[in-house]
């Protein structure tokens, strides 16, 4: 007998569902708040600076009020460093009040740090890489995940839903990027321990790891010809991604669409070759 096939009828509606993203204000984070919105999901923005950096579109509204005035959804913005646990203390106490609920938390705040030869590295310049990209990703997951396993399942069996950025560079050892690629990789690590120990209570632990999305991230190193190039020969697309393309990628993700992804890593490089 055929199996049926059950189709929801919007699965990728995210009304009623809350959703913290870290790193909101610019770049990945403001496109992936824009994407979990413009499908319902109300946002927390957590970031150390409420704007866009210089060069950035900085006199576009802020992510908060963009959210609010062009989605409709509730939205707050918490300032602050998400290496620290009084950040973690202040996003769950603001979820709290808005909505009384976290179905989804966006790990995406992070840092390329210090760029060169690893042997010339200093331990503060290591850490601070580490701080960022691994251990506010430990603090984020550790504040949301009792209030996700107090909360009802949905239909497809769902909890809460914990979305981890990576990059490409976790796999294919970017160019004098040591404690950039290390740390990616340890979040790799991290989600697929993460969705054994959680998926049998309904929280889904997934990775994006895009390639190449020009921000205020890597802006220095694509206005360098020779790294832009070498960035374009490695990259098989006619174009480098774009941010939007990687608020679509958390948005499958965070939706109904995915619920049997847990553990996933999911590439969005263009097929990246390492040269
Ligand atoms: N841009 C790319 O090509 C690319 C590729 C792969 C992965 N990524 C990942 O995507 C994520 C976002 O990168 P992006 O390119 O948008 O960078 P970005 O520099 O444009 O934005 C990062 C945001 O994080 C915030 N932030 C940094 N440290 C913070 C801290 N301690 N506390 C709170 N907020 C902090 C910054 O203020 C900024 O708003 C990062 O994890 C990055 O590693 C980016």
């Amino acid at each position: 007998m055929p199996h049926a096939v059950a189709t929801a009828s919007a699965p990728y509606d995210l009304s009623g569902r809350t959703a913290i993203v870290t790193g909101s204000s610019t770049g990945n984070g403001r496109a992936i708040a824009v994407a979990l919105a413009q499908c319902g999901a109300d946002i927390i923005g957590v970031d150390l600076h409420p704007g866009q950096p210089k060069g950035f579109e900085e006199d576009a509204p802020h992510t908060h009020d963009l959210v609010q005035r062009d989605y409709g959804v509730k939205s707050a913005f918490v300032q602050g460093d998400v290496t620290l646990e009084e950040t973690w203390e202040k996003v769950m106490r603001t979820a709290l009040e808005m909505t009384g609920r976290v179905d989804i938390l966006v790990n995406n705040a992070g840092i390329l740090g210090k760029v060169g030869p690893v042997h010339e590295a200093t331990l503060a310049q290591w850490q601070l890489v580490m701080n960022i990209n691994v251990n506010a990703v430990f603090l984020g997951i550790r504040a949301v995940i009792p209030t996700m396993l107090a909360q009802e399942s949905r239909s497809g069996g769902v909890r809460g839903t914990i979305i981890t950025i990576s990059s490409n560079a976790a796999y294919h050892g970017a160019p004098e990027k040591a404690p950039y690629c290390a740390s990616k990789g340890a979040l790799i690590s991290m989600n697929r321990a993460l969705a054994v120990d959680y998926g049998r209570q309904g929280i889904k632990c997934v990775i994006v790891s895009p390639g190449i999305i020009a921000t205020a991230l890597n802006a220095q190193e694509l206005a360098d010809p020779s790294r832009c190039q070498n960035y374009r020969s490695q990259t098989p697309w006619p174009r480098f991604g774009r941010v939007d393309e990687v608020g679509s990628a958390v948005l499958f993700l965070a939706s109904d669409a995915s619920d049997y992804c847990n553990g996933t890593d999911l590439a969005m490089d263009a097929g990246y070759i390492q040269a």
